[in-house]
């Protein structure tokens, strides 16, 4: 196991009836910014439920964040940060809402000449203004991480950024939420907590024994509830493990002492900037193509993985290896999610020679968990997923 140091500070309040607790967790005489989506809050109660919750508060909103946040909007919260001397932010939503939160934090304190550059220069936010979460969508773990992805739609960049002053200071998880989701969604967020979990463990054994259980039992959790959730979203008995489970995908816990890949989510992104695909499917358009290129360097993971979590027990390694590839994307189709890109869009030509650029032009020159995956080979594994 390699060494680690881990500190996740965010404050968790689970369950049902939460978010009644949410004026405790505001410091008194904040000026508070409460950061919304396009208006799914309004529709389905948790607007007045946070709004009764506030009724002390001065609070000032900000609705209209898109899906995969962009930067136009953001900029117009931040002047409102700035002209209201706002003091504290509050994300009500799914991962885009949050992540808008993040770089809002960061930006509000940020001096620098362009608040771009916090996303085109990689800058680590040590100190942002605090914000909490009332989380509307489980599936990006954003809610108890200190990471965000911003788009920039004029460019059709999709960048990340983070660093410890990014971590909400609290999370409002009630799975009651769920019951609103449309399916599409519900099954975009088990899909990318799924490959939360892959993208830390399907790597090479690296002696996390305690890492690798964490990780199947939280794909083993997502396998059981999917089907569930999918079919009542208001089974609380299930909505509450897939709340939990895409947090605990995404929190640090099972990335401690072990490798972690990441080249999927760095070519999904792409896929998203470039067509506007939702994220988890991006991921599933990927991660097959990805699995079968690095057959060799991924296959010891690959087959306990198949062996652990798919109860695959006949023929070699290699047989192992390919069906638990197999079962990953039937497991996809199952949830509704396409995994080819061709499924997506009719312009796929060429695709792979943009993202192999980009991925030059930023100085990515070896991804994955052996830092190796030259932007050639990138192009090879993104024309696999046409
Ligand atoms: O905008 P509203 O009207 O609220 O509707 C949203 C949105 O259309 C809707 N929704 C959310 N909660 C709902 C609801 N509809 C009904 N009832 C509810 N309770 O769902 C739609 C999608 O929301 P969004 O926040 O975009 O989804 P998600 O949570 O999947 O977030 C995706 C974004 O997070 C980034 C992705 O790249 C993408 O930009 N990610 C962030 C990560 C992180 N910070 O750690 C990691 C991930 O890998 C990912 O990259
Ligand atoms: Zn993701």
């Amino acid at each position: 196991m390699n060494n680690f140091q881990f500190k996740n500070p965010t404050k968790i309040i689970f369950g049902k009836g939460s978010i009644e607790k949410l004026a405790n967790e505001i410091p008194e005489h904040a000026k508070v910014l409460l950061l919304y989506g396009g208006g799914s809050i309004k529709k389905n109660g948790i607007y007045d439920q946070v709004k009764m919750a506030l009724s002390n508060t001065t609070v000032i909103e900000f609705g209209g964040i898109p899906a995969n946040p962009e930067y136009e909007v953001l900029l117009e919260a931040l002047e409102i940060i700035k002209t209201e001397s706002i003091s504290y932010l509050l994300a009500v939503g799914g991962g885009s809402v949050i992540d808008g939160t993040k770089f809002l934090s960061a930006a509000a304190l940020y001096e620098g000449a362009s608040p771009w550059n916090i996303l085109s220069d990689n800058i680590r936010t040590e100190k942002g203004l605090p914000f909490g979460t009332v989380l509307t969508l489980p599936a990006t773990g954003s809610e108890m991480n200190s990471g965000a992805v911003i788009t920039r739609k004029e460019t059709q960049e999709k960048l990340s950024m983070g660093g410890p002053g990014l971590f909400p200071e609290f999370s409002i998880l009630d799975p009651q939420v769920i019951a609103s989701i449309p399916e599409r969604q519900l099954a975009n967020g088990i899909t990318d907590a799924f490959t939360h979990v892959l993208e830390q463990y399907m790597t090479y054994p690296a002696g996390g024994l305690l890492q690798d259980r964490f990780a199947e039992s939280i794909l083993q959790t997502l396998i059981e509830v999917a089907p569930k959730v999918i079919k009542d979203p208001t089974d609380y008995e299930a909505t509450s493990n897939f709340m939990w489970s895409c947090t605990m995908a995404l929190n640090g816990l099972i990335q401690q002492g072990v490798p972690g890949d990441w080249a999927i989510h760095m070519m999904g992104h792409e896929l998203t900037a470039l067509f506007g695909i939702d994220h988890a499917r991006t991921l599933a358009v990927i991660a097959p193509s990805h699995y079968k290129y690095n057959f060799e360097a991924k296959k010891e993971k690959l087959a306990q993985y198949g062996e652990r979590v798919w109860n695959i027990t006949e023929g070699s390694t290699d047989d192992k290896a390919y069906a638990a590839i197999e079962k990953t994307v039937d497991f996809f189709h199952e949830l509704g999610i396409a995994t080819k890109l061709s499924e997506y869009t009719k312009d796929y030509e060429g695709t792979a020679e943009i993202i192999s650029e980009r991925f030059t032009s930023r100085g990515w020159l070896g991804v994955g968990e052996h830092k190796s995956l030259s932007p050639d080979q990138v192009e090879e594994i993104v024309k696999m997923a046409y």
